[in-house]
């Protein structure tokens, strides 16, 4: 045995587990608000090499690429690419193609929330305006977009990470059966008309 694997092992001594403690962790966990992951989503300046290298090398199904026109928060003209890769669990490590933004080498000056972050999944609208009050009775500044097929809210955690809380609304599986059957030609056309 290796001494991290002594390290780690070792670290939580020789506690005789019961049944209950298997039971008590699946309890716990079906009591969570925050139900998983959704995305992670970073960014990038070159969509067919990140197509290629988490389609065809990590074998990651792309089941989303989006093509928007403008900035979300500010609403102004500022085209981007936003396409997802699907892993087996049904969360997506997700990416950002914002010429605007992403000038020359990564790593790249991002100045919202809204580009690198993690987006955890929670049940329900009434649990986004739940979590919301929450933090903001705590002073973090929260803001909220309805994405249409998902409703998100944006903030910065204690460290500055990026964080997203979602709901999908039962009208996001349409969304998400759709926007699968397009995101090829998406990502094709994305790649063919970028600045
Ligand atoms: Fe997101």
């Amino acid at each position: 045995m290796s001494n991290q694997e002594e390290n780690v092992l070792g670290a939580v001594g020789e506690a005789t587990i019961d049944p209950k403690d298997r039971e008590r962790g699946i309890a716990r966990r079906a009591k969570s608000r925050v139900r998983g992951v959704n995305h992670h989503a970073y960014y990038c300046n070159d969509v067919e090499k990140t197509r290629h290298f988490y389609e065809d090398i990590l074998e990651m199904p792309m089941t989303i690429a989006l093509r928007i026109p403008d900035e979300v928060f500010t609403g102004k003209p500022s085209p981007y690419c936003h396409f997802f890769f699907e892993m087996g669990d049904g969360s997506s490590l997700a990416f950002f193609d914002y010429p605007d933004f992403y000038d020359g080498e990564p790593p790249f000056t991002v100045p919202t929330v809204y580009h690198h972050h993690i987006a955890v999944n929670v049940d329900s609208d009434e649990a986004i305006e739940y979590f919301r009050a929450k933090l903001e009775s705590e002073g973090y500044a929260c803001t909220y977009v309805d994405h249409g097929a998902f409703h998100s809210l944006y903030l910065k955690d204690p460290g500055g990470m990026n964080l997203e809380l979602c709901y999908s609304p039962p009208s996001a599986e349409e969304f998400m059966l759709r926007a699968e059957l397009i995101a090829h030609g998406e990502l094709r056309k994305w790649a063919t008309t970028r600045n």
